[in-house]
């Protein structure tokens, strides 16, 4: 670890500090080895004093349950029907997992407390179909769950609601969550899975996505993709419109995963996200010092033309920043040459942490999308080693230099770095 990554976690303490995180974990996640890590890890939440709100899910241990009994179950989601049998095999599976949650905590001297907070009706007759024992959510007691983080208790919560006349229901813990969250005013909602977060159709892992992006991406979610995946897109979906900043969907098999996803700023998972998270901006006077520091290495690689800070400010307003959570990452310049209709884009680098994530990407699109607004025609660069990946994903392509303007031809000409000239018309 180096010091930036250090400043970088530092930085989540007291954006962090005393806000509530709504944690859900999966049945499989508390049955799986990893399961006293995560533990240690909400200790670790808990010294640096945030309210954590435990709820878990059921699915696995019923599937277990009905295996062991040689039952058949009318459903292990808590979104079917539950009929009488399956209900009191979920009341068994889920005083099991709250056990165990308890046992686990218990361990790390934390203190913690099963509750009947949750408020439920039947979910009632559908189409004509009668969901018998499901439940859904009527009300949470706020003020009680409220009293226990107060207290430091950390309440332990199953997918099982609780009627005035003492009859409870089965409800999906997935919505279990997403309504804790939004009544607690949660800061976060973190849904602990056995898959990495939401893949791409290609597979590839999505990092983050904003609330209107994860709604067109739900649309087209696609029908192989696993229904639990889909589930807690939709939750985390409702959850970041109904005032919760950021919902995760992250793996929680990996050790560290959850200190990795909260004190890093790139995270490990999925994260749909309603607040400001990662931003371009116009760099300002006290962005210097981070821009020198992303453009060292590429400089001594030769990479990037050396620039020193009194270069950097007597240019300042042809420079950019790419921050994600405040942190600058990324930096690029786009300087015009209004002559000819030309910009030229100069000096993008992105962080040794934060590589292959998009970020040049996104900074390509950017200059692009800013010179063709200022009316510039072609934008252009210089590149000795990294004219591959402007090529392939920026789609750049090779010139010779004589399209250069003639002031950025001579000094083209005068540094001998004989760098490939690219070049991408404008809309
Ligand atoms: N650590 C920050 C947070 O918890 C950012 C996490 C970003 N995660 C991601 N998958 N992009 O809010």
């Amino acid at each position: 670890m180096n010091v930036s990554d250090l400043r970088g976690i530092l930085a989540y303490i007291p954006q962090f500090r005393e806000k509530v995180f709504v944690i859900a974990i999966d049945g499989a996640i508390a049955a799986s080895e990893n399961f006293p890590n995560l533990v240690l890890d909400l200790a670790v939440l808990r010294s640096v004093a945030i309210k954590v709100v435990l709820v878990h899910g059921i699915a696995h241990q019923l599937k277990q349950l009905s295996l062991l009994l040689h039952t058949d179950l009318s459903d292990t989601t808590g979104i079917g029907i539950t009929d009488q049998k399956t209900h009191e095999l979920s009341l068994i599976a889920s005083s099991k997992v709250t056990f165990q949650i308890l046992e686990a905590l218990s361990a790390s001297d934390l203190r913690a407390c099963a509750t009947n907070a949750i408020i439920a009706h039947p979910f009632g007759i559908v189409s004509g179909v009668d969901y018998q024992l499901t439940g859904r959510i009527n009300k949470i007691d706020v003020p009680f769950i409220e009293y226990l983080l107060q207290k430091n208790i950390i309440p332990v919560i199953g997918p099982i609601g609780f009627d005035g006349e003492g009859k409870s229901y089965r409800i999906n813990s997935d919505a279990v969550a997403q309504c804790m969250a939004e009544a607690l005013h949660a800061e976060k909602l973190i849904y602990l899975t056995t898959y990495p977060g939401i893949l791409d159709n290609e597979g590839n892992l999505i990092r983050e996505l904003d609330v209107q992006a994860a709604q067109e991406f739900h649309k087209n979610f696609s029908k192989s993709q696993p229904e639990q995946l889909r589930s807690k897109l939709e939750h985390a979906i409702h959850a970041c419109k109904n005032g919760v900043n950021r919902v995760h969907i992250i793996d929680g098999r990996m050790d560290e995963a959850l200190l990795s996803e909260i004190f890093s700023n790139t995270g490990i998972g999925t994260m749909i996200y309603a607040n400001q998270y990662e931003s371009i901006r116009p760099a300002r006077k006290k962005d210097i010092g981070a821009i020198l520091k992303l453009i060292q290495e590429p400089i001594e690689s030769d990479e990037i033309l050396p620039r020193k800070a009194v270069d950097i400010a007597r240019d300042l307003q042809s420079y950019y920043v790419f921050e994600l959570d405040k942190q600058i990452v990324g930096c690029m310049a786009v300087y015009p040459y209004p002559k000819t209709s030309q910009a030229e884009l100069a000096c993008l680098s992105v962080a040794k942490s934060h590589e292959n994530q998009g970020i040049g990407r996104k900074m390509i699109h950017y200059a692009e999308k800013l010179a063709s607004q200022q009316g510039f025609k072609q934008l252009f660069l210089l590149s000795t080693r990294a004219y591959v990946y402007f090529m392939q994903k920026g789609g750049f392509k090779e010139a010779d230099p004589s399209i250069l303007p003639l002031e950025r031809k001579i000094k083209y000409e005068k540094t001998g770095r004989n760098s490939k000239v690219l070049y991408k018309p404008l809309q």
